[in-house]
């Protein structure tokens, strides 16, 4: 029998390229692309940065919760790209097929600094500010992102292109020819 996703949902660390891989799978599956940190942005009507800086982490974190029941209940049959902690929230695999994109700490650096806009991309990112700590919370994440993910793809030097086309051929592997 045939089954569906309802969305697909990518998690993994900040920096490794949730955004791009879902913008590119999005087109090839002729469906919709929606990133949580916009949506987040655009209910609190400002930056992440400022909603850490002026209402803290905590307050942030409710506002993925609440995002994550809205998903649920309302979203279907998009490609959604997640930020770095969202996957804490208790509904996940309820809103659909989650995909962990995983890379080593060093690789993401590596990506991030070798970007155009490498300055935006880190000053923009509250929990990268602290590399030490960054490179900390990769370890203990790395062991959830997997509990959490039904797939788990090595993103590492491969281009969003590339990453979305193997997507697919597991997500049909896994789901249309079972
Ligand atoms: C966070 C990751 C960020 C953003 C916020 C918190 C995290 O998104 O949601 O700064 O806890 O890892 P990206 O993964 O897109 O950087």
């Amino acid at each position: 029998m045939r089954q569906t996703y309802k969305n697909i949902i990518l998690i993994g660390f900040m920096g490794v390229g949730k955004g791009s891989v879902a913008r590119v799978l999005a087109r090839k599956m002729r469906v919709f692309a929606i990133d949580c940190d916009d949506l987040i942005e655009s209910f609190a009507n400002k930056k992440i940065i400022k909603i850490f800086e002026e209402d803290g982490e905590a307050e942030f974190r409710k506002i993925e919760k609440n995002l994550a029941k809205f998903l649920e209940k309302s979203v279907n049959g998009a490609v959604i790209s997640t930020g770095g902690g969202f996957y804490k929230v208790k509904n996940l695999n309820k809103i659909g097929t989650v995909i962990y994109l995983k890379s080593s700490f060093d690789k993401i650096m590596e990506r991030i600094l070798n970007s155009p806009n490498a300055e935006k991309k880190i000053a923009k990112r509250p929990l990268l500010s602290d590399l030490a700590k960054a490179k900390a919370l990769h370890k203990e994440r790395d062991e959830t992102y997997t509990k959490k993910a039904d797939l788990i793809i090595n993103v590492e030097d491969k281009t969003p292109e590339q990453i979305a086309t193997k997507i697919i051929k597991l997500l049909n592997k896994k789901y249309l020819k079972g």
